[in-house]
């Protein structure tokens, strides 16, 4: 990364996120590749879903982009661009804390995997809003509380909650808290990684609703991880496979569903059921990994990435 990238002031053709060739390996064994050479790229106002089996690297791909990985861990290799509008194109992995910090909960902004661990027990929900409200918009006092309400309500809990504890809210409720948090300071990318899995269906539509409402309003772009495909026929523009710490295939929405190329995406969809329960489910079959030395040859055979 160059001082004068991280300068540049970029144009309409700029993405809003750029990963090249990231990988993600354990500090104390840089061979053992948790993510391994993935790029992709979110245009400002896109959708890009991420789906792959349980341990394929979409959690540790997104808390890259934040700078959380955790202690153990480091991003070994690749570079993470982000579109800072004005600010200009920063290349995330080489900011200092102080830097991140700025950015994070402000123009990044991620709804974790487990709402309970990322909230504070001993805080009301309502301070927890407030918070990234008053440290990077400086809102105070009335201000304050009536965001602090709205955001409550345009994620279907009522305003008086604002004085609850977490333990105090149902898991559904404190997912939703989880959304109005991360939405509060109105983020140009949201990373969501499985928001709606713990919630049941109905919440769920109005959730998926509320956030393509902010994605057109915002013109907010989102790196959604689900392992839901309803999810991502729903809300994706693109779509981008991982198994075992790579992309194996990328491309459109319509591409990857309705015409995938890799046999791992064949495999996974031919393992969704349909609205009647009438189509015939197989399980995953493997016998594709053995013919192959790479995991990405075929991908790359194809020219599918
Ligand atoms: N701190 C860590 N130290 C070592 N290995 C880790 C660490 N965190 C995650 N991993 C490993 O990295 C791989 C990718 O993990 P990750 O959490 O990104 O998976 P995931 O695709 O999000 O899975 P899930 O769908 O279950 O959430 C897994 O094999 C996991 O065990
Ligand atoms: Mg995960």
């Amino acid at each position: 990364m160059t001082a004068d990238l991280q300068t540049k002031i970029p144009d309409s053709a700029t993405p809003l996120l750029q990963l090249s060739h990231v990988s993600i390996t354990p500090k104390k064994s840089p061979t053992r590749l948790l993510v391994n050479d993935v790029s992709f790229s979110i245009a400002a106002g896109k959708t890009t879903c991420v789906v792959g089996e349980s341990g394929s690297g979409k959690s540790l791909t997104a808390l890259s982009v934040m700078g959380l990985l955790s202690s153990q861990l480091q991003l070994s290799g690749g570079e993470i661009l982000f579109n800072n509008g004005a600010s200009g194109v920063q290349a995330l992995g080489k900011l200092t804390e102080a830097e991140l910090q700025k950015i994070r909960g402000a123009k990044i902004a991620m709804i974790f995997q487990e709402p309970m661990t990322s909230l504070n027990p001993v805080l009301t929900v309502g301070y927890q809003i407030g918070e990234s409200l008053t440290t990077h918009l400086g809102l105070k006092g009335d201000a304050l509380k009536a965001k602090i309400a709205s955001l409550l309500e345009m994620v279907g809990i009522p305003a008086g909650r604002a004085n609850s504890y977490p333990d105090e809210l149902s898991g559904g409720q404190r997912q939703r808290v989880m959304i109005a948090m991360s939405i509060a300071c109105e983020p140009r990318l949201l990373i969501a990684d499985e928001p709606t899995t713990a919630l049941d269906v109905t919440v769920q539509a109005q959730i998926l609703k509320l956030l393509a409402e902010l994605k057109s309003r915002m013109n907010m772009g989102m790196l959604f991880i689900t392992h839901d495909f309803g999810v991502v026929a729903d809300i994706a523009d693109d779509v981008v496979v991982m198994f075992r710490g790579e992309i194996v295939e990328a491309g459109s929405k319509a591409q990857v569903l309705s015409n995938p190329q890799h046999p791992y995406t064949q495999a996974l969809l031919a393992c969704v059921p349909d609205a009647e329960g009438k189509k015939a489910l197989k399980p995953i079959d493997y016998a594709w990994l053995q013919e192959t030395d790479s995991i990405q040859s075929i991908a790359k055979q194809n020219g599918q990435i």
